[in-house]
């Protein structure tokens, strides 16, 4: 008796196992279900504003094109105009070029993307963004300190669009840092993938805010357009990569792009 009570038990609590490993794999399964659900609504809403910005930004194409035709014709008779009509044809001009290349990254944004892809040095690609953020600020170029892995593997990814993103995430980084304020960015290699991670010490992401950073027009900034990083944390995706960040305000912030390597 007491050798089939210990078997009987013995079954039980083997049974009482199973039932639990099974609750734990279906709450796992649900929690993934719950992810990506959300992960489709999110890419759902982005594909409908996508839709949207390309539809109005391609419908004021061509008003912006007669008033700057407009303005051009303007500005060439400004020799007989009263001085504050030149200065305000010069404005419209000024104003359209801006609305222009506003328009231009909505039409990018809306786009789908076209990878070209080949072997990638990431070194190179950080290079690059660098020195076409030093163009763009002649007077003041970024601080930017090179901490590059040399033996870094090549990734398998188009190299002007991952030049974007590091522009990007470099751009935010000098943006949120004070003026010379040293920014950091440092590639390594990572178990089957390599990071390329840019560090700089500015005010820092409230927690609140770390997750909406990604969506398509959230900014804090009074000329940002908040596209940065949804485009980068897209062009990431399609290279089967991640965009993540640790921050804590008042210290800086941290963005890692991560991309397998190439095989
Ligand atoms: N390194 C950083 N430090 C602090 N805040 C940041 C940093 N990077 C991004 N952010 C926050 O995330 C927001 C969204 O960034 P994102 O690059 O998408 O847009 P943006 O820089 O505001 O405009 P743009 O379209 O010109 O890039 C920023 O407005 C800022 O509030
Ligand atoms: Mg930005």
């Amino acid at each position: 008796v007491a050798f089939l009570t210990y078997t009987l038990a013995e079954a039980n609590r083997r049974a009482v196992l199973r039932a639990q490993a099974a609750a734990a794999e279906l709450a796992e399964a649900n929690r993934r279900l719950t992810e990506a659900e959300a992960s489709a609504r999110r890419s759902e809403r982005l594909a409908a504003i996508g839709q949207l910005t390309a539809g109005l930004a391609h419908e004021l194409r061509n008003p912006l094109g007669t008033i700057k035709a407009a303005s051009e014709m303007l500005e060439s008779q400004k020799d007989g105009m009263p001085p504050v009509a030149a200065e305000m044809a010069s404005y419209i001009s000024s104003e359209v070029d801006r609305t222009n290349a506003l328009i231009t990254r909505f039409l990018d944004f809306a786009k789908p993307l076209r990878l070209e892809k080949k072997a990638v040095d990431l070194n190179r690609v950080a290079d690059l963004a660098i020195e076409h953020l030093a163009r763009q600020n002649p007077g003041s170029p970024p601080n930017v300190h090179r901490n590059y892995d040399p033996s870094l593997p090549p990734v398998h990814g188009d190299e002007e669009l991952l030049e974007r993103v590091l522009f990007n995430l470099i751009q935010n980084a000098v943006q949120a840092s004070p003026p010379g304020g040293i920014v950091t960015v440092k590639t390594r290699r990572e178990d089957g993938a390599v990071e390329a991670a840019v560090l700089d010490r500015g005010p820092g992401i409230q927690a609140a805010d770390l997750e909406r950073i990604f969506n398509p027009f959230f900014t804090t900034k009074s000329g940002g357009v908040g596209l940065g990083l949804a485009v980068s944390s897209r062009i990431a995706d399609e290279h089967g990569g991640t965009i993540q960040v640790e921050s804590e305000p008042g210290r800086g912030s941290t963005f890692v792009l991560r991309l397998p390597v190439s095989l």
